[in-house]
């Protein structure tokens, strides 16, 4: 993948060139718990400049020593969690804390932006970070589109020789095709699209990239990787965790916007893409891009189930209902699941169908895409009609299990002609040694490196909202549109099962 050539041309693997961070937002839980550990990690794997300043905006008053400790404390839980244990290296977390300040303001007062530019300048001179900057807007929705504003207006993202200026986006960009599109244009009146970095955090899983090295650095698969040989598509995010604090943010967002126009439809992407002209970021987006523009918008009232989960139980513990979640309002039509059927209408997926479903709550923490093969043409087994051999399939592992498997038949030993499924099996720790990261690693160097490959174009992101729009309407103004319930700790509500079944196919269960 390369960077992009108005700048400096910098390999992936170099360190990344001097540059400044500016993190909105620097107070917050994402800072927290993946920015820092991220940072921390690019220090430890020698990613970041040598020349390097981090600047947290935010609204409460706090000295640079407070702020400090506040991410020290946050990094040294980090260190002792079980997830990514490694011992915390001094050196490096040392290294890190020493290059954060903290600016105390309010996002929309012009004078935060003016002080600003001063720490900018004045660290550029002391710490020979010069004058790049990365903004990193870890902000909710609502301030994105007022903080470009003042960058815009108070010069911050102007770009000039030896200065380039990039912001980065989180989720959730717009929540309906015309709220993305007015967000997209508020942006633009002050930064081009090459300065936006919108974020998709699943980008930045391994597992996640590896989907288009599958396809695209070997021989065998491409050849079947069409309607010709594939029966149908599966993609499957499960949660095991429930509302937890988030009610206020999840009670108008929902599984759906949350989940499915961005991740979900990256997943898509990546499987249905047609091979980029180049190993480029704007071939390979302009790839994924094309194939969510010619997926058909969800026919909302055949083709869609909306759950909820009611109360359960995992491994004989209670579980509560959504409705009893606290700050979830006790009638709430909110659905914390959801399972689609699509059709992408373009020559080689025609008839195909793309099964996708992700809910929370659920029996088992399981992300992997099911690709499922046509049977062969006929058995030629007498005791064994067609439709009773086991289809091929391809389970590509995404998490926690890292990997994939193919699935064949194979004779069972004995004097009589019997066919037993078996699989063969690649995990990624048999091979690799992993090295413990929070998935932001890569999303971050790249952003500083100027590669936006693994980030959305304004274009993707019209086109996963096209896609679900028709069921927002249809659950937002249509009063017969169901709700179905299951139990928490369940695969999900038995409505799913039917949108497989009118086609005589069935989901692979979540607990596998
Ligand atoms: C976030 C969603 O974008 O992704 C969360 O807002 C969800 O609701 C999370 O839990 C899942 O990400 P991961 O990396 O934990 O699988």
């Amino acid at each position: 993948m390369h960077n992009d050539h108005d700048h400096e041309t910098i390999r992936h693997g170099d360190r990344a060139p001097a540059c400044n961070m500016v993190i909105f937002g620097g107070g917050g839980d994402l800072t927290k718990r993946l920015l820092m550990p991220a940072l921390y990690n690019l220090s430890r794997t020698g990613l970041l400049p040598e020349h390097f300043s981090l600047i947290g905006v935010d609204r409460l008053e706090l000295t640079n020593e407070a702020f400090r400790l506040q991410i020290e404390e946050a990094l040294r839980a980090f260190g002792n969690d079980k997830h990514y244990a490694q011992k915390l290296d001094e050196h490096h977390l040392q290294n890190l804390l020493s290059r954060i300040t903290y600016l105390q303001g309010d996002f929309s007062d012009p004078a935060c932006y003016a002080r600003l530019n001063d720490r900018l300048q004045s660290n550029a001179a002391a710490e020979a970070t010069g004058e790049n900057v990365v903004f990193y807007l870890a902000v909710a929705a609502r301030f994105f589109a007022g903080i470009v504003d003042q960058l815009g207006a108070s010069g911050l993202v102007t770009e000039g020789p030896n200065r380039w200026r990039r912001v980065v986006v989180e989720k959730p960009f717009g929540h309906d095709v015309e709220s993305a599109k007015a967000l997209n244009s508020q942006l633009r009146k002050s930064v081009a699209e090459r300065q936006i970095y919108r974020m998709d955090h699943f980008l930045g899983k391994e597992t996640v990239q590896n989907i288009m090295l599958m396809r695209f650095a070997n021989g065998i698969f491409e050849p079947l990787w069409n309607r010709e040989h594939i029966d149908h598509v599966q993609i499957t995010v499960a949660e095991t965790v429930g509302v937890e604090r988030r009610a206020g943010f999840y009670e108008t967002t929902g599984a759906l916007r949350d989940m499915v126009p961005n991740h979900i439809f990256q997943l898509l992407a990546l499987v249905g893409m047609e091979p980029p002209a180049a190993f480029t970021a704007d071939a390979i987006r302009t790839e994924k891009t094309k194939v969510l523009t010619a997926v058909h918008p969800v026919v909302a009232a055949t083709d869609s189930v909306r759950g909820q989960y009611a109360a359960g139980s995992r491994d004989e513990q209670p579980l509560r209902g959504y409705r009893a979640e606290d700050g979830v309002a006790p009638a709430s039509m909110t659905e914390t699941y959801t399972a689609l059927k699509l059709q992408i209408d373009n020559w080689r997926w025609a008839g195909v169908p793309f099964y996708l479903r992700t809910g929370k709550a659920l029996s088992k923490r399981n992300s992997e895409i099911y690709i499922q093969f046509k049977r062969p043409p006929l058995s030629l087994f007498k005791d064994t009609a067609t439709e009773a051999l086991t289809p091929n399939a391809l389970v590509l592992k995404l998490q926690p299990d890292e990997g994939a498997q193919l699935s064949f038949g194979a004779k069972i030993p004995g004097p009589t002609i019997s066919i037993g499924q078996v699989h063969m099996d690649f995990h990624y720790g048999d091979y690799f040694q992993n090295a413990p990261s929070t998935g932001y690693e890569t999303l971050i160097y790249d952003c500083m490196i100027g590669d936006a490959t693994l980030f959305q174009r304004s274009d993707s992101v019209i086109a996963g909202w096209e896609i679900v729009e028709p069921l927002l309407k249809y659950w937002a103004n249509d009063a017969t549109a169901p709700l179905a319930f299951y139990p928490a700790g369940s695969d999900g509500p038995a409505e799913s099962e039917a949108l497989l079944q009118q086609s005589g196919r069935s989901w692979r269960p979540v607990t596998v």
